[in-house]
């Protein structure tokens, strides 16, 4: 196994040589590390039925499978489906995901620090992933919006970007938006934590899932802080060539894994619709997201 930092980028490293079959307990710690610490490691030359990804993925940590099942692999329900491509005239998952900054289960007590993203048909145009570093955005804060958010919380929901699904038709919206906030209320994490395994610091923030910011007393801040920080840290760029954003290309037989606490990232637009499907596995590494603070 050989790892080596992406040519020309911001982030990221290039793994070749990995196969989960044979990789030692120290080789797939190494990939952890250099996961946690360049934030997206691109394992080339795969080549993986969907059991044998979900395989590679249980080397990482224990897979935690998608709430809702609409988005289930028909076999395998721990990987979650993007496609927009139906097999023999049924659709497989679901189109068009995650076209917004987030980070994967922000808006969940208990997010996975790890997502894997297996692409099996890969558009020939517009390929790729955009992602945000949170803890280089944090760094390039102005010193005056790092005090402002010092020891406030985050309040993240899944409203904004909830999917309707085929049995919602006819329904009354009320009626969506009572089972949206009963199965997933809002969720407060700190708006700051330390990555545990770099003790990096990370603004855990995304314009997809966070809704709001409050004080330690748990009374609101003025909505505008949430805004700024948005601007400040490139998610209100929509021409997405913000300093901060990276755009991550795959080919095929590439599969990525990513440090979810500490990358936001945004499904690529695509002007006209093309065939595109990946797989997706999220495991729990050995930690929390981030430690549960001292009272
Ligand atoms: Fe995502």
């Amino acid at each position: 196994m050989e790892i080596e930092p992406q040519q020309g980028k911001k982030l990221g490293v290039t793994v070749t040589g990995f196969d989960h079959t044979t990789a030692t307990d120290a080789d797939v710690e190494a990939l952890k590390q250099a996961v946690y610490t360049s934030k997206i490691a691109v394992l080339k030359d795969q080549d993986l039925s969907p059991q044998q990804f979900l395989a590679l993925g249980q080397r990482l940590g224990r897979p935690e499978a998608y709430y809702e099942p609409m988005y289930h692999h028909p076999e395998f329900p721990d990987i979650f489906v993007s496609s927009n491509v139906p097999e023999n005239g049924k659709q497989i998952g679901v189109p068009k995901t995650g076209k917004f900054w987030h980070a994967d289960y922000q808006f969940m007590p208990d997010p996975f620090g790890i997502t894997l993203i297996y692409p099996q048909v890969i558009p020939q145009k517009n390929r790729g992933t955009y992602f945000i570093d949170m803890g280089e955005a944090y760094r390039r804060l102005p010193a005056e919006l790092q005090a402002e958010v010092a020891g406030t919380r985050a309040r993240h929901s899944v409203r904004k970007y909830f999917k309707i699904r085929p049995q919602d038709v006819y329904k009354p919206v009320s009626e969506l938006i009572q089972e949206i906030e009963q199965k997933t209320p809002e969720v407060v994490h700190p708006t700051t934590f330390k990555h545990p395994m770099t003790g990096e610091t990370v603004l855990y923030i995304s314009e997809g899932f966070t809704v709001g910011i409050e004080d330690p007393a748990g009374g609101e801040v003025d909505g505008d802080l949430l805004k700024r920080l948005f601007d400040a840290t490139g998610q209100f760029d929509e021409d997405l060539e913000h300093d901060n954003i990276h755009l991550q290309e795959f080919e095929k037989g590439d599969l990525l894994v990513w440090d979810n606490r500490s990358l936001i990232h945004r499904a690529r637009h695509t002007t006209t619709p093309e065939p595109t499907v990946s797989h997706r596995v999220t495991v729990h590494d050995t930690r929390k997201l981030y430690e549960t603070e001292e009272v």
